[in-house]
């Protein structure tokens, strides 16, 4: 009955976004969705974010500085870094690569930079999550990645590569949504509007148990735990924040 009615209620979404679905059909909706839609949403979407996500990450990075080498140096790598919606949270003086699958996000990029010149911008690699190969292993202080394995193509690859680029010792960060409890209403409603989701916001999958591969991607140390973030109407309230030590 649940599955049923799960299926219909997602026809009737698919419906309602008949024109999106029409316009990947013919080839157009991804790549303007690359370059316009999402650009254009995110930023919108990083101005509430800073709102209802701002004490939880103060909270989170207060311990980066910890992270640094005896010199006093920090090396940070960022995964998905978007619009650079963390930079205000990086302590001063850090040395930052910016790495992102997408690059059409220069103009939003560009304003958080000016804002947040605390921080030393070393790099911007186009790259995936999933392959850091121009970053030489075991060269970073920490990873950050934040509302971002929601859309990686391989979470346990994106894991391995974080892993890799981490020295001993060195932390990895995240803050992502998640899957709701299996038995309450907020799972019924991401089950439905997973397909429709995932299209319009450039893959973004909304039922992914993010914290089992976390536990099983082989940190030696995982500090990680279940928040609920205020957004009314939205799917994606249930969330994991933590770092995970080398
Ligand atoms: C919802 S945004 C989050 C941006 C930013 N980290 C934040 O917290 O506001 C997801 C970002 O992940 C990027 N992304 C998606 N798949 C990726 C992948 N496989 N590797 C690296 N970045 C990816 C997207 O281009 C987008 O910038
Ligand atoms: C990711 O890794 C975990 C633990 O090693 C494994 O259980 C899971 O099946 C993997 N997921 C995929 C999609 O390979
Ligand atoms: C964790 O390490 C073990 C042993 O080295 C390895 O077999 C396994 O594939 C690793 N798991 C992941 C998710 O990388």
């Amino acid at each position: 009955m649940r599955e049923a009615t799960i299926l219909f209620l997602r026809a009737c979404l698919t419906l309602l976004a008949m024109p999106i679905y029409i316009l990947s059909f013919l080839g157009i909706w991804e790549p303007f969705c690359r370059k316009v839609f999402f650009p254009f949403f995110l930023e919108k979407l990083t101005a509430l974010q800073e709102r209802k996500t701002k004490k939880p990450k103060q909270e989170l990075f207060r311990n980066l500085p910890d992270f640094g080498s005896p010199s006093g140096e920090l090396k940070l790598l960022e995964i998905g870094t978007g619009c650079g919606a963390n930079f205000q949270f990086y302590p001063p003086g850090c040395k930052i690569t910016c790495t992102d699958i997408n690059p059409n996000f220069q103009q939003s990029l560009l304003r958080s930079m000016n804002k947040n010149q605390h921080i030393s911008y070393e790099q911007f690699l186009v790259a995936a999550g999933e392959d850091l190969h121009q970053v030489p292993s075991g060269s970073l202080d920490a990873v950050i990645c934040t509302l971002v394995l929601c859309s990686v193509h391989n979470v346990n690859g994106t894991l391995k590569e974080a892993l890799r680029v981490l020295r001993p010792g060195g932390a990895f960060y995240f803050l992502e949504h998640v899957a709701a409890d299996h038995s309450s209403w907020k799972y019924f409603w991401q089950q439905i509007c997973y397909p429709t989701w995932k299209l319009i916001f450039d893959g973004c999958c909304l039922t992914r148990e993010l914290w089992k591969n976390l536990e099983e991607a082989n940190f030696s140390e995982l500090h990680l735990q279940h928040i609920s973030i205020n957004l009314p109407w939205t799917p994606i309230q249930p969330h994991i924040i933590g770092y995970a030590v080398k």
